[in-house]
């Protein structure tokens, strides 16, 4: 079969001689057998680390789970400063864990329930491969979102009934966060671990306003009563 991969300066036609292949071994096939040069990242090859994940034909998937089809069209995440080839740089994407500060801000004893850790589970399933950042439309108008794979983290500690200070992780979500999310659901879509980050994002808005806040788009809206007409 044919691909094409978008390659640093050009796009380039391969031919695959397999049937049935993964997007990975076709890569390495490629690598070991027609172009050294071609460089991509992998590490577990087995949709474990989060190391993989490029787009075929505009969707965000695991190169080491994708089954490759005729004509697959193989480009690098969007959003990432590109190295070479299909890798990328998720250093400066990593930043906004930061920004959301999306850890344990004040650790308070307490017993957990098997019910109360099954509520923050599924999030803490995140391999951190970046596919929902680069899925995200906001991030084309807003490369200062910070994004879904951040907000579902930080959704992840405000839910832990260890959180002795949910409020200081709230505060630092809503500038560029929960209310810049349109909750289109990309996200949620290519997630490979069933995250719903556009779930998590929503629950944070109704936490955020427990604590005063509400969506400021909304507020600027200028109602003007009848006489605006
Ligand atoms: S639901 Fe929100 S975070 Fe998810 S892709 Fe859409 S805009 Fe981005
Ligand atoms: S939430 Fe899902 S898509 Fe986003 S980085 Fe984590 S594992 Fe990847
Ligand atoms: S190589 Fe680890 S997830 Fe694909």
């Amino acid at each position: 079969m044919q691909i094409t991969i978008q390659r640093t300066h050009e796009m380039v036609n391969y031919e695959i001689p397999f049937e049935s292949t993964t997007l990975l071994k076709a890569l390495y096939h490629i690598k070991n057998n027609e172009d050294n040069s071609l460089t991509f990242s992998s590490s577990c090859r087995s949709s474990v680390c989060g190391t993989c994940a490029v787009r075929v034909n505009g969707k965000e998937v695991l190169a080491c789970s994708h089954t490759l089809q005729e004509g697959d069209l193989i480009e690098p995440l969007k959003y990432h400063e590109v190295q070479r080839d299909l890798k990328v740089n998720k250093q400066k994407v990593r930043e906004t864990l930061r920004t959301s500060t999306a850890w344990l801000q004040q650790t308070q004893e307490t017993s957990i329930s098997e019910q109360q850790v099954a509520l923050t589970e599924k999030q803490s399933d995140c391999i951190l491969c970046d596919s929902c950042y680069s899925a995200c439309p906001v991030l084309e108008v807003n490369p200062n979102f910070i994004g879904p794979f951040a907000l579902t983290r930080a959704y992840r500690y405000t839910a832990d009934p260890r959180e002795g200070n949910i409020q200081a992780t709230i505060d630092n979500i809503q500038t560029n966060g929960v209310w810049d999310c349109t909750l289109c659901g990309e996200c949620t879509a290519v997630c490979p671990q069933g995250i719903d980050p556009k779930m998590d994002i929503t629950m944070l808005r109704g936490t955020s306003a427990q604590f005063g806040y509400s969506d400021p788009n909304f507020q600027a809206m200028d109602f003007g009563g009848f006489g605006g007409f």
